[in-house]
């Protein structure tokens, strides 16, 4: 099927309005690889008739199918291995001292905000158990969300394919953390227990989630533009006491934010601490439209 740009616009409108994804006609052959087929499904003649039928009120399902089509959910375990070295060798050693000062020393929360299919999620958790050795005395919780409900439906049900698992998982953890049940290799509730798998929007307020200790955004702010990105950033820093460690993807430079978002380094691992208050910019002017 063969679509001209013109044509198109409305939709890409619309899929930004959903998910925040930004493309753009240079994308089409995205479109087509990825909704001619939701067209053919529906008995729809042209990308036209598809945004204009998913935006009327009723059609939930429909938009939803848009969101499961668009969106990339490429993910490993342990991806890039640096930022889960900073977490196992920094991030909580530090968070753990600083957590003696705190009303709730024992207590911490992580939210993977974009956990597509788990494997971050679980990855996390297996650094918490590696790290701390009496775990299951402290009160934590890994808060994973994403916006797909297929991602979401995997990654609780916490069943990975031959060649998932030996996409970043080292054979000791996979041997420690996994069963092999059939040809699937199942996550132990030791770490299935940690954590809690939501569907959410992250253009949706994030009203009655956090503080979170530590927040994972990986891989995801890349598909989006700048405005959202900024907006869903400044959202985060509210959700995050002043300690708060945010991660990002590898290619997701937040410097272009302002000195509030400036880069801590260790070893190769990139992370940022957007509310300590030695960084605020005096005068930053970030907080307008933003919504919590
Ligand atoms: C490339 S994956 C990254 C997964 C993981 N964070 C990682 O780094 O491996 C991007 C994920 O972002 C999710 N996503 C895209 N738009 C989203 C939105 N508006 N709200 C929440 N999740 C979104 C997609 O469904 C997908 O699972």
């Amino acid at each position: 099927m063969t679509h001209r740009a013109a044509e198109v616009a409305e939709l890409i409108e619309l899929i930004q309005k959903l998910c925040g994804v930004c493309l753009n006609e240079s994308k089409l052959y995205l479109l087509e690889t990825r909704l001619d087929e939701i067209l053919v499904r529906h008995g729809l003649a042209s990308y036209q008739e598809l945004a204009r039928a998913a935006a009327s009120p009723g059609a939930l399902k429909l938009r939803q199918e848009i969101i499961e089509a668009i969106t990339t959910r490429e993910t490993l375990f342990f991806r890039d291995e640096a930022p889960f070295q900073a977490l196992q060798h920094k991030v909580l050693p530090e968070l753990i001292d600083l957590k003696e000062k705190t009303p709730f020393p024992r207590r911490i929360r992580i939210w993977s905000a974009a956990c597509s299919t788990g494997q971050e999620p679980y990855s996390i958790a297996i650094v918490l158990r590696e790290t701390i050795p009496n775990v299951d005395a402290w009160d934590v919780q890994i808060l994973a969300t994403d916006i797909s409900q297929e991602a979401i439906d995997k990654a609780s049900c916490g069943e990975y394919e031959p060649f998932e698992v030996q996409r970043g998982l080292p054979q000791r953890l996979l041997h420690k953390y996994f069963q092999q049940q059939g040809k699937v290799w199942r996550v132990r509730d030791s770490l299935r227990w940690m954590i809690k798998f939501e569907r959410r929007n992250l253009l949706d307020p994030f009203t009655g989630l956090g503080p979170f200790d530590i927040v994972f955004c990986r891989n995801v702010l890349i598909y989006f533009d700048k405005p959202t990105r900024r907006d869903i950033l400044l959202r985060l820093c509210r959700v995050m006491p002043e300690y708060g460690y945010l991660f990002v993807g590898s290619s997701e430079y937040l410097g272009e934010f302002g000195p509030q978002f400036r880069p801590q380094h260790h070893c190769r691992a990139v992370y940022y601490r957007p509310n300590l208050p030695a960084q605020q910019p005096q005068q930053s002017g970030l907080g307008s439209g933003a919504s919590v």
